[in-house]
């Protein structure tokens, strides 16, 4: 079942995602996060980290510039083939990458299209504070140029041995010809990247190993982790064996791609620095994922409909607010202060992110919480005041439980390891 609308519309009205530029009517392609948004995203992005720099042994990261050299896309070979074939029709003049249109006829308005011309997609941009004298350089069109740029300072910087990785957050930007299909194909979006340096006859080994391991990574985020296959691609760059994406149904969330020396190599050749290590320049094994994607793909694989229920089912450790606290009845003081208590110890002590809420009644508090992926609701009700215990309502089962409030803490930080 397709549920982006629903899930397109939930992110406006809950404030995942906005469109860009929204009040001045929109710019194609560029979103904005909004305050669920944010924290979910920013939640994705510790996992991804924190997997990369602290379970595994020998990566680092950097956060390198978006606005780079202009000879690193010359280099790299995106100003010759980062390009897309782009045609227009002859009667309404709107645009469409070529591949992306069957026969000579426009979809919009059945005109004729014009032949296909290369269209470079490097978001180019100028330096420099006098006409005439700036200098017209681009913005990332893809995040993983900036380690490489960096390779050797890394090298010796750190106390890093072959094989290691470097690997990056970042934005890129890209002129898609044709942008939409919300957070899918952006303008500007954000990749995590790890780029993995090793010894050639090490290459086959490290390629599986990536591959599967970030596979395994994905599948233990997603709700229904059977969503997500590889696919091998035929059409490989000259420098590569093999190149796989890891979909999420039919759709690229992430690349595997074989680099070998192709990066370190030209950039030593066109900078006229040696960029070897160990006596080689090693060869690159590259994971390569889209953030927003991800994000995006979670949230559709999360959206769930039980009768009239409807919520996100999303892992916990991905979803905006852990637990949200209510006092059963706003207009009794001593049930508020009960419960802003616990909301305070919850959030400021045990450092969970923790939602308040006391608008309107239990159930409608519970049906905002679901929609937004809250996976557990703490009730404050008279009995609290007797004996000291709360219900505690889980997301995806509905069903309550009553527990001690002193055992709350440690009840939420087991469910959440
Ligand atoms: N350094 C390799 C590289 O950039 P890519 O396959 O072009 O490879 C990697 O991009 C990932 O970045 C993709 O798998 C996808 O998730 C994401 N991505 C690429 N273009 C995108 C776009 N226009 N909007 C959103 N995400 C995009």
């Amino acid at each position: 079942m397709d549920n982006t609308e629903e899930v397109v519309a939930l992110c406006k009205r809950r404030g995942f995602v906005y469109p860009g530029s929204e009040i001045y009517g929109g710019l194609g392609g560029i979103y904005d996060y909004g305050p669920l948004g944010v924290e979910m995203k920013n939640n994705l992005k510790k996992l991804w980290w924190s997997w990369m720099t602290v379970e595994h042994e020998n990566i680092v990261g950097i956060d390198g510039a978006i606005i780079t050299h202009p000879r690193v896309w010359e280099a790299s070979g995106h100003i010759k083939s980062f390009v897309d074939p782009l045609t227009e029709c002859k009667k309404c003049h709107h645009r469409f990458k070529a591949d992306d249109v069957d026969g000579k006829k426009c979809p919009d308005c059945q005109g004729e299209l014009t032949e296909p011309k290369n269209f470079n997609i490097l978001v180019p941009t100028e330096l420099g504070v006098i006409e005439g004298e700036k200098i017209k350089t681009y913005l990332r069109g893809e995040a993983c140029q900036t380690i490489y740029l960096n390779f050797k300072n890394v090298a010796n910087s750190t106390r890093v041995k072959l094989p290691f990785g470097i690997v990056q957050i970042g934005k890129a930007f890209r002129n898609e010809v044709t942008f939409g299909n919300f957070l899918f194909r952006q303008r500007e979006f954000e990749q995590w990247d790890l780029q993995w340096f090793t010894k050639p006859e090490e290459m086959d080994q490290w390629f599986e190993y990536w591959k599967n391991a970030r596979m395994d990574w994905y599948q233990s985020l997603f709700t229904h982790p059977e969503n997500l296959q590889f696919y091998q691609h035929e059409k490989l760059a000259h420098y590569a064996k093999k190149a796989f994406d890891i979909r999420y149904r039919d759709r690229e969330m992430e690349g595997i791609h074989w680099r070998q020396d192709w990066d370190l190599g030209r950039h030593g050749q066109f900078s006229g620095q040696d960029l070897s290590f160990e006596g080689i320049v090693p060869w690159i094994v590259e994971t390569s994922g889209g953030v927003d994607r991800t994000f995006l793909f979670l949230l559709l694989d999360s959206y769930t409909k039980d009768g009239d229920r409807v919520f996100l089912k999303l892992n916990p450790k991905i979803s905006p607010y852990k637990v949200a606290v209510f006092p059963l009845l706003a207009n009794k003081p001593e049930l508020v202060r009960k419960a802003q208590e616990i909301y305070k110890h919850l959030k400021l002590e045990c450092k969970l992110a923790t939602v308040w809420d006391d608008r309107g009644n239990i159930g409608k508090r519970y049906y905002a919480q679901d929609e937004i992926g809250t996976p557990w609701c703490v009730t404050v009700d008279f009995q609290t005041l007797e004996d000291q215990t709360v219900t505690v309502r889980d997301r995806d089962s509905a069903v309550q439980e009553r527990l001690p409030v002193a055992s709350l803490d440690s009840y939420f930080i087991e469910k959440l390891k």
